[in-house]
């Protein structure tokens, strides 16, 4: 008893320590150094919202399944609650010795309710109520996500109706290869935007199951009601395995190879803007909205925006990495290791939902098409030579040898300085007898697009047939 005594008198004695939140176990504080190191309160108030939500579910649940009283379940949650309205009001700002927001919030709530405070962790642990804050926190955010690639799709429909009609040159290693309806080109965009959503939607269900109750890593003798806390906070199951429940993270990561490969269609998506709007290609011009000018140039307008979001998908791509090796060597089950897990998720996501932003704002009002520029681009080159090959393919002659046929004009074209379009119909006869007359419309732009009617392929009559399916959708989907 007497040594009891003397070790509790330390403990409370030391200063830069953590002396709240251990037991009387300990006889000495952190070191201050160490204090910071260990503590996550720097960046994980960023969960407050949801560690006062899981609170509230597991007290209502401590009440309702018999572990504590009814009244003061209630007398919690409106301790719980308390906090909620201080921190609204900017009088929550608790310092490094919480360590973290839970521990931050369980004192706060011994301040204000005394002795009845510390009935909250009953049954519980942080680890799996770590867990929980960060697959809610994630759930919601990850419908952000959603919603922004719908605004995304939006902007990216709308310019694509508004160039229905309008021809770009289509490329394969950054060749001129065939023209295509810009429409067309566009839509290749809305279709990865709508698989980044089936990924998320598929992640989703997994994210959304309930690891609380789980407790330390085995469970508890405690009577909880896993299945109530699960429900109230909307989760549409619980782990089966309480070892699996406080370390499985799979979540934090299949979320982020997602947005790593929203960020990918964005970077993409930048580059040919950034490419468009140079002097050499002309394509887009960029609004005042969206570009910039340069400190010393006065002449120049830069692309900052798709160049920057082209520069942030680095930093996903590298928290997907970050998550994958920080937990690849951990035993079960849980470990401080996947403190680490926060960071990462927190910028992974203010990332991809600036950069979203950022690129639908683009689209909506950053940039405008050149229709000039487009139209003298698809007439002013040999992306209509297949076209002259398939000509003859369904005249009978086999394609190979068409094929070869047309590479030998398009040569003689290149040492004379001249297009296919300017060829007389004689030489075209002189060359195999099946041409005919129709061989000058065949070559001409719009007629080489509409041709494409393959299914899936850019012919306008396909393209337009897309829109109104994307219209539809989208209409259907609604947006904050
Ligand atoms: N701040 C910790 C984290 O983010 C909370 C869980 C701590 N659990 C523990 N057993 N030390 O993971």
């Amino acid at each position: 008893m007497a040594a009891d005594a003397s070790i509790r008198s330390q403990a409370s004695g030391v200063t830069g320590g953590t002396a709240a939140g251990w037991s009387d176990r300990f006889e000495q504080g952190l070191h201050p150094a160490i204090e910071r190191f260990n503590a996550s309160i720097g960046f994980d108030l960023v969960l407050l919202q949801e560690d006062l939500d899981g609170s509230i579910a597991h007290a209502r649940m401590l009440g309702s399944s018999g572990v504590i009283p009814a009244e003061e379940a209630s007398r919690l949650i409106e301790g719980l609650e308390a906090i909620r309205a201080e921190a609204a009001t900017g009088n929550f700002r608790p310092g490094l010795e919480a360590e973290d927001v839970h521990f931050a919030v369980e004192r706060r709530l011994i301040e204000h309710l005394g002795d009845l405070g510390k009935k909250l962790h009953t049954g519980r642990s942080r680890n799996d109520q770590v867990g929980t804050d960060v697959r809610l926190w994630l759930r919601r955010r990850s419908d952000e996500v959603d919603q922004a690639l719908v605004r995304l799709q939006r902007a990216l429909l709308a310019q694509a109706e508004a160039h229905a009609d309008t021809l770009i040159p289509g490329y394969t290693h950054l060749q001129r290869a065939q023209p295509i309806c810009l429409a067309h080109h566009l839509l290749a965009y809305v279709e990865m935007a709508e698989r980044d959503r089936q990924r998320l939607a598929d992640g989703r269900r997994r994210l959304n199951v309930c690891p609380l109750g789980a407790a330390a890593l085995a469970g508890t003798p405690v009577p909880i009601d896993r299945r109530a806390t699960a429900a109230e906070l909307g989760f549409g199951a619980i782990y089966a395995n309480s070892l699996d429940a406080v370390s499985d993270r799979d979540f934090a990561v299949e979320f982020m190879a997602t947005a790593s490969l929203v960020m990918v269609h964005l970077s993409r998506l930048s580059e040919e803007v950034i490419l468009w709007a140079s002097e050499e290609f002309g394509f887009v011009s960029l609004t005042d909205r969206c570009a910039t000018g340069s400190s010393l140039m006065p002449q120049k307008k830069n692309p900052d925006v798709p160049e920057l979001v082209r520069g942030k998908s680095g930093r996903v791509f590298g928290h997907l990495m970050g998550l994958l090796t920080m937990i690849k060597g951990l035993p079960l089950a849980y470990n401080k290791d996947f403190q680490e897990d926060k960071e990462a998720l927190f910028d992974g996501v203010s990332t991809t939902l600036a950069s979203l932003e950022a690129m639908a704002i683009l689209m909506e009002e950053g940039l405008e098409f050149r229709p000039a520029r487009l139209e003298a681009a698809v007439g002013a080159d040999f992306s209509n030579a297949t076209d002259v090959a398939d000509y003859l393919a369904v005249r009978g002659v086999p394609f190979r040898q068409a094929y070869q046929l047309v590479g030998a004009l398009v040569k003689t074209c290149l040492a004379e300085g001249i297009l296919l379009r300017d060829l007389p119909l004689e030489r075209w006869q002189a060359l195999h007898p099946s041409f005919e007359a129709d061989i000058q419309a065949t070559l001409e732009p719009r007629r080489v697009v509409a041709a494409r009617c393959s299914e899936g392929g850019t012919g306008f009559a396909l393209v337009r047939a897309q829109l109104d399916l994307w219209r539809l959708r989208l209409a259907g989907e609604t947006t904050s």
